[in-house]
C-alpha cells in the first residue's frame, strides 16, 4: 500500500493530472496512443516501484493525456505473469491508476479464438472471464483501504458498456463477437487438448493477461470494459499447424483500428 501511494504521489506531482479512465493496450495494440493528445509520457523504467516490461512488441510507457476530450492514463504494454512478475506486480499499475482517480478501466488483449465461428483479425467484446491462472492477485492480507475481502464478480465487465459498444460497432459496420475470455499463465500457447478443454469450459477466447487486472480493478470498484483481438484460431486437432508469434503480431496490427474506434467512442460518452 505504501508503494502504491508513493508511486501515485510521484506521478501526481509530475503531471498534476487526474485521469478518469485507465486504458491497458495489449500486444501490438498500442496504436490507440496516436489518438491521445499526450500531456506526459513515462518509460516504466523511470517510474518508482514500477516493474519493467521485457517482451518484444511491448513498449512499456505510461501515457497521460486527452482522448476525445477525456482525461486518460494509458499503459502501452502491460506486465505479464509469465514474465516472472508476482500477481502483486502485475496489478500494481492498476492500483496506482485507481489512487490517481480513475473510475473506469479499459483493457485490450491479443487472444486465441476458441469459438469456431471466429476468424483471425476479429474482435470479441469480453462479457465475462474465467481465471485459469494458478494464482489470484487478492491472495494474502486484504488491503481494506482498496476493497472488500470477498469481492463480488457477478458483473466483472460492465453490461452497460457492452451494450454501448455493440451499438458503436453496429453503427460503424464493425464486425464483432461477444464472449468469455479465459486467462492462463502461458508462456506456452495451448496444446490441442488444452484448447479443446478451454472450449468445453465455456470460453470463446484465450490469452495470458487481463484476468488478474480485472480482478484487482473490480476489488477496487472500477467499471471494466475489455476487447479481445483474435490473432489466431485455436488448433483443436493434433494434425493441424500451430501459430507463430509473428502471426499474432500481424493480426493484432490489422484489427487495432477497429478496436481503437470502439474505445474512443465509448470513452467519449462516459
Ligand atoms: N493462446 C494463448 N494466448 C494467446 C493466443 C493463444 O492462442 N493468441 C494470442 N495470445
Amino acid at each position: 500500500m505504501e508503494k502504491i501511494k508513493e508511486t501515485a504521489a510521484y506521478l501526481k506531482e509530475k503531471t498534476g493530472f487526474t485521469p478518469e479512465t485507465g486504458i491497458i493496450l495489449g500486444s501490438g495494440l498500442g496504436g490507440l496512443v496516436k489518438s491521445i493528445d499526450v500531456q506526459h509520457s513515462f518509460d516504466y523504467s523511470d517510474i518508482p516501484n514500477f516493474p519493467v516490461s521485457t517482451v518484444e512488441g511491448h513498449d512499456g510507457k505510461l501515457i497521460f493525456g486527452f482522448l476525445e476530450g477525456k482525461k486518460v492514463v494509458a499503459m502501452q504494454g502491460r506486465f505479464h505473469y509469465y514474465e516472472g512478475y508476482s500477481m502483486q506486480q502485475v496489478v500494481f499499475p492498476i492500483r496506482v491508476m485507481k489512487i490517481l482517480g480513475i473510475t473506469h478501466l479499459f483493457l485490450s488483449n491479443a487472444a486465441g479464438g476458441l469459438n469456431p465461428s471466429f476468424s483471425a483479425g476479429d474482435l470479441m467484446i469480453i462479457k465475462d472471464h474465467i481465471n485459469m491462472f494458478p494464482d489470484n492477485p487478492l491472495i494474502g492480507k486484504n488491503m481494506d483501504e482498496l476493497g472488500t475481502r470477498f469481492p463480488e464478480m457477478g458483473e466483472a465487465f460492465s453490461r452497460e458498456l457492452i451494450e454501448k459498444a455493440k451499438k458503436i460497432a453496429e453503427k460503424n459496420n464493425i464486425k464483432y463477437h461477444t464472449g468469455v475470455y479465459v486467462g492462463s499463465s502461458g508462456p506456452t500457447l495451448e496444446t490441442p487438448a488444452e484448447y479443446r478443454m478451454f472450449r468445453i469450459l465455456g470460453a470463446d477466447s484465450t490469452g495470458m493477461s487481463t484476468v488478474p487486472e480485472v480482478i484487482a480493478a473490480r476489488h477496487m470498484g472500477l467499471t471494466c470494459f475489455g476487447i479481445s483481438v483474435i490473432t489466431n484460431m485455436a488448433v483443436f486437432d493434433e494434425g493441424e499447424i500451430g501459430t507463430s508469434h509473428d502471426e499474432v503480431q500481424n493480426a493484432a496490427g490489422e484489427a487495432q483500428p477497429k478496436m481503437t474506434l470502439i474505445f474512443r467512442e465509448l470513452i467519449k460518452n462516459i
